[in-house]
């Protein structure tokens, strides 16, 4: 399994420090194995059941996530200099976790995918977090986790959380209708 959610996930490959990367390939794994939907179904679903028609597959949206917040943080980092302090495997593993607990929201009904009443009352962010918690994930990257969503607009939001919460509104706002 670990070599398939590799191959779906190259990007975990990016982060530097092995435990973090082993936790966060162990929270993927987790979410597979206790979820309606198998690893392949990843690249075909759409990455969002509210949108209509949407041919942008769950894992095409997540992974662009991931990677235009490394660039945002590349170009931060080149322009701001010292000003800025951002951890790097904080935010790589915040952005490939962020919806992780999606995968125990869905149900399947003759055949047919949907958000379970449990997914509805208790959603991703706070399943997601359940599911880190569960693998020893640092509490810096379980804060990205928590506060990516919009359950995360009247708190704080670390600068690592600031730009995941954008990465993943850029890649999902223009599709909406
Ligand atoms: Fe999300």
């Amino acid at each position: 399994m670990k070599d398939k959610v590799l191959k779906i996930w190259p990007e975990i490959n990016w982060i530097k420090d092995e435990g973090l990367k082993e936790k966060v390939l162990n929270c993927w794994i987790y979410a597979i194995e206790n979820s309606v939907l198998s690893i392949e179904d990843l690249n075909i679903i759409p990455f969002s059941l509210l949108i209509k028609d949407c041919k942008i597959s769950f894992m095409n949206h997540k992974r662009t996530c991931v990677q235009l917040s490394v660039e945002m943080t590349k170009i931060m980092q080149k322009n701001f200099g010292d000003e800025i302090k951002i951890n790097m495997d904080i935010l790589i593993a915040g952005a490939i976790l962020i919806d992780v607990g999606k995968l125990l929201e869905y149900e399947m009904k003759d055949g047919k995918l949907s958000t379970s009443h449990t997914g509805k009352l208790v959603r991703h962010p706070f399943s997601g977090l359940a599911i880190a918690d569960r693998f020893g994930i640092p509490a810096e990257v379980q804060h990205i986790i928590a506060t990516h969503s919009k359950e995360g607009d009247l708190g704080h939001r670390t600068v690592e959380s600031i730009i995941v919460h954008h990465a993943d509104f850029v890649s999902f706002d223009p599709f909406k209708a």
